[in-house]
């Protein structure tokens, strides 16, 4: 493939600035992702990126190459531990991308037959996930939060709604009782928001590990204790690390789907508050601006040549759902009625194996607040809203809205399930307090 010469990065673009290397970081990119990758398009298939300070990497832009690398995990491998510039320690140890890209042992960082086995696992888990419940759970948590802002007429759908809900059905089909709940939800909110990451991460992995203990001597009625009875026999590691995976990399691009899709519906006219209109909202969402934006890191087995770009063993390469499904080819697709062909999902053997239980949560979270608060609105000019730095996820900071006040929501307990996860117990293994208890709070307005 010809590439053209010196292409002319976006005004603005601190690629003047780094010896050709785009950087995926910053409130420039932040503030127009859409503007970098039709720049990146100009390098072809295929363009050199910087993910964080000294993080260079290969991002692959076009739809057909972003298929044929997702699909050929012969020649692209999925193991971190294969990344060349960590192994010889040209990444900061506390890089931010380090959380997100360094080896753990769970699905996503392990290749043939291993990834066969531990995937399996959780798409037999979720998959036992009743649809009703995922639906129910995801109402009344729909009403928890509402009737915490609803008298006031104005909320962040982002921080009181969006950011909350996922975190706290996850709970519920995870069966974690009151202070290990409180406890994931901390580690997780902590993780994303930057403050004190590594600690936050801490409190997650440590909530975790009691819940494989707990669910260990206790099995439920969960997805831990059906990944824990799966034949795959996962050791304790590893249902701590495949529970983390799923706790996390299901938690933030389901908040920033909830989110993104709040956000086109409410700058998008198009849309009106009519239940039909939620799926149109979500695919366009899917399209145009996905949750998960750069992301299926994979690593060349052996030096190759791919889409006209020579790749070293090693070479750390991404896929930009993002650009791939705003190209050129793509678009065409979607005129022409494919309306699912997008990669918001990934494809291949890695893809999200959970995109039906979070496209459910999101419909039900969305129908129910515009339900509930008819005339919400954006309360701030849509040019004000910032949405957060980094390569990866996409989401707002905040989406401040308004609404006509409501009284708050009726008590939900004739609708409570009767297996419910466990009432408040004391933070017994380690004696850390939780320091914050919104989920011991949701578990005492459900059965209050
Ligand atoms: C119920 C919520 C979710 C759960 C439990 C979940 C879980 C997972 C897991 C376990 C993987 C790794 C699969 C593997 O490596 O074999 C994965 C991959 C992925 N998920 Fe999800 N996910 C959820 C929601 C979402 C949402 C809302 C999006 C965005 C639309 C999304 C997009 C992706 C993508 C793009 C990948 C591929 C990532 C990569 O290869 O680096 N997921 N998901």
């Amino acid at each position: 493939m010809d590439q053209p010469t010196a292409p002319v990065p976006p005004p603005g673009c601190p690629a003047h600035h780094t010896g050709g290397r785009v950087p995926l970081y910053g409130p420039e990119f932040a503030a127009d992702p859409q503007a970098y990758y039709t720049y990146l398009r100009h390098f072809g298939p295929t363009a050199p990126v910087e993910l964080a300070p000294g993080v260079e990497a290969t991002l692959v832009t076009d739809y057909a190459a972003a298929l044929q690398l997702l699909q050929d995990s012969g020649s692209f491998r999925k193991d971190a531990r294969r990344w060349r510039d960590f192994n010889e320690g040209r990444i900061a140890p506390d890089s931010p991308v380090a959380p997100v890209l360094a080896y753990r042992p769970n699905c996503m960082f392990s290749d043939g037959a291993e990834h066969l086995r531990l995937r399996q696992a959780v798409t037999d888990s979720m998959a036992r996930v009743d649809s009703r419940r995922v639906s129910q759970s995801t109402e009344q948590v729909s009403d928890y939060l509402i009737s915490q802002f609803g008298s006031r007429g104005s909320v962040d759908l982002l921080g009181d709604y969006a950011k909350q809900l996922p975190l706290f059905v996850f709970n519920e089909i995870f069966g974690c009782p009151a202070d290990i709940g409180d406890r994931v939800v901390y580690g997780i909110n902590g993780m994303f928001d930057g403050v004190n990451a590594e600690q936050a991460m801490g409190v997650l992995f440590e909530a975790v590990g009691q819940l494989v203990a707990l669910k260990r001597a206790r099995p439920g009625d969960d997805v831990t204790s059906w990944l824990m009875e799966h034949p795959a026999r996962l050791t304790d590691e590893e249902m701590v690390h495949q529970l983390a995976l799923l706790l996390v990399g299901g938690n933030e691009p389901l908040r920033n789907l909830i989110g993104n899709t709040l956000h086109r519906l409410l700058t998008h006219d198009a849309y009106a508050h009519q239940g039909g209109l939620i799926d149109e909202a979500i695919d366009d969402t899917l399209w145009e601006n996905p949750p998960m934006q750069n992301l299926a890191p994979h690593y060349p087995a052996s030096d190759m040549e791919f889409a006209g770009q020579k790749l070293q063993a090693g070479d750390l390469v991404l896929v930009s759902f993002a650009a791939a499904n705003t190209g050129p080819a793509l678009t065409a697709a979607r005129q022409a009625g494919s309306n699912r062909a997008h990669l918001a999902w990934s494809a291949g053997p890695h893809a999200c194996p959970s995109k039906d239980p979070a496209r459910q949560i999101t419909v039900t979270a969305i129908e129910n607040l515009l339900n509930k608060l008819p005339d919400v609105e954006l309360a701030v000019p849509e040019a004000s809203l910032v949405w957060r730095p980094g390569p990866f996820n996409r989401g707002l900071t905040a989406l401040p809205a308004r609404f006509t006040p409501v009284a708050a929501a009726p008590r939900p307990a004739a609708r409570a399930r009767t297996e419910a996860p466990a009432r408040p117990e004391p933070a017994q293994q380690s004696g850390r307090r939780a320091e914050r208890g919104v989920w011991s709070q949701f578990l005492n307005w459900l059965t209050r």
